[in-house]
């Protein structure tokens, strides 16, 4: 219907536009026609054109205008008919802008403007377009965020993996360590057994070189008495019983240092034994500082271990050492050059406290409440595995029904406390 609209008005316009002005009343939603007189005061209007316009039918006081082009070039040439043929805007130099294919005619003191409505609303598909780009910037910044968090995680699990492969040899270090020990273990036995012997022989061969030489004296054979002076001088006898009595003596003390550092991994690792077990915590401690002796000695830290001289305490030997270990290393890590350690071994009712104490960094305030998660650390990889306060916190609270404490000041130090029940 509207196509047949359009069809007799353009024909009609053509000839004669008067008698269509006064058709205007019939209402067509594809041609919007519009009659302003000279000083652009619009005189009538189909609802197209009041849509365009921004106008009510009934009062004809357009808020919209022609933009482009405006209304004054429709009044240049007097002698044509057509004024204007082609594409038209019309809008409110802000929002709202509408493109119209228009032809504006003119007969004397009247413009008459007739738009064809396959109109583009600029404005609204302006907006649709910038909400689609938005859409598609929003998706492409959510997909750079994707494809940050899959880096992370990547990052982190291949951290996770080293570090899993990281305890994983450390737990077969620890085997290796306790049957390293183990075999270790028969041969220094009785190299320690045998210079027990070889001293003892030692003092015997002595003896008897003297006896004989008593013998000799005794004869009075002077011939005699000077070969023996003679051959005794000349093996320097005498510096050889000095010299293997010192050789045995260093002997003994080498192989029993030897012996303790094999005892200390033994009761340090004590893998095999994970059973609950009455055992001397003091000595147990001592075997666990002897671990990091090294370390201790490398950074000349003050260490100091107080304690009773004995303090049986039922607990899984091997698991508390690790415990204990690991909060250790931590206190000896954290400390500068020459800082200090103090291990202090007390007894409260029927708790055991194990107090760990460094003059180190200190441990700042919001990361209190994760330094117990596994895998956190703040030390480069390599250095840390972040499983180390993790592993101490299964086995006090969860194998020994205990606590653990800790009070540390940023640039001041740090003190742990493990809490066990002295008897489980
Ligand atoms: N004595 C301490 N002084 C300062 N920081 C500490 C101390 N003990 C633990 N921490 C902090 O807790 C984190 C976790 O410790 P841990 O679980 O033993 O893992 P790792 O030592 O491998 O980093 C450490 O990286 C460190 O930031
Ligand atoms: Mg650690």
């Amino acid at each position: 219907m509207d196509i047949n609209y359009r069809k007799t008005a353009e024909n009609r316009l053509i000839s004669d536009w008067t008698d269509l002005i006064c058709e205007l009343s019939n209402q067509s939603h594809s041609i919007a026609i519009g009659v302003f007189d000279s000083e652009a005061q619009l005189l009538e209007a189909n609802q197209a054109m009041c849509f365009f316009l921004d106008t009510d039918c009934s009062k004809l006081q357009p808020k919209n205008s022609f933009i482009n082009p405006e209304f004054s070039c429709f009044l240049t040439d007097k002698n044509k008919e057509l004024v204007f043929d082609g594409l038209m805007t019309i809008g409110n130099y802000s929002d709202i802008s509408y493109v119209v294919n228009a032809k504006v005619f003119r007969k004397n003191d009247r413009i008459m403007v007739y738009a064809e409505t396959d109109i583009l609303n600029l404005f609204e598909e302006n907006k649709k377009m910038s909400v689609l780009n938005q859409e598609v910037n929003n998706l492409q910044r959510q997909l750079i965020k994707e494809k940050k968090n899959l880096q992370a995680t990547l990052a982190e699990l291949k951290e996770t993996q080293q570090m899993l492969i990281h305890s994983e040899k450390m737990n077969a270090m620890g085997k290796l360590v306790a049957g390293v020990a183990h075999e270790l273990n028969n041969p220094i036995a009785f190299v320690y057994s045998n210079l027990f012997s070889l001293e003892k022989y030692n003092a015997e061969v002595f003896d008897t070189i003297k006896q004989i030489e008593r013998l000799i004296d005794q004869t009075g054979n002077q011939e005699l008495i000077v070969s023996m002076s003679n051959l005794m001088k000349s093996n320097d006898l005498e510096y050889l019983k000095e010299d293997l009595t010192d050789l045995t003596k260093e002997s003994k003390v080498g192989v029993e240092r030897v012996r303790t550092i094999v005892e200390d991994l033994r009761r340090f690792s004590r893998l095999d034994e994970s059973d609950l077990k009455q055992v001397d915590l003091i000595e147990n401690i001592r075997s666990t500082i002897s671990i990091v002796k090294a370390e201790i000695s490398k950074k000349s830290i003050d260490f100091k271990f107080v304690s009773p001289d004995h303090l049986l305490v039922n607990c899984f030997p091997g698991q508390l050492n690790q415990a204990i270990l690991n909060v250790l290393v931590n206190a000896i890590q954290a400390v500068e050059e020459s800082g200090q350690v103090i291990v202090t071994v007390s007894v409260e009712k029927n708790t055991v406290i194990i107090e760990i104490k460094d003059n180190g960094d200190g441990i700042p305030d919001e990361i209190k409440t994760r330094i117990f998660e596994p895998f956190f650390t703040t030390k480069p990889v390599g250095s840390g595995t972040g499983l180390g306060l993790s592993i101490t916190y299964k086995i006090i609270h969860d194998l020994h029904q205990g606590a653990i404490e800790l009070d540390s000041t940023l640039h001041k130090g740090t003190k742990m406390k493990l809490l066990i029940p002295k008897k489980i």
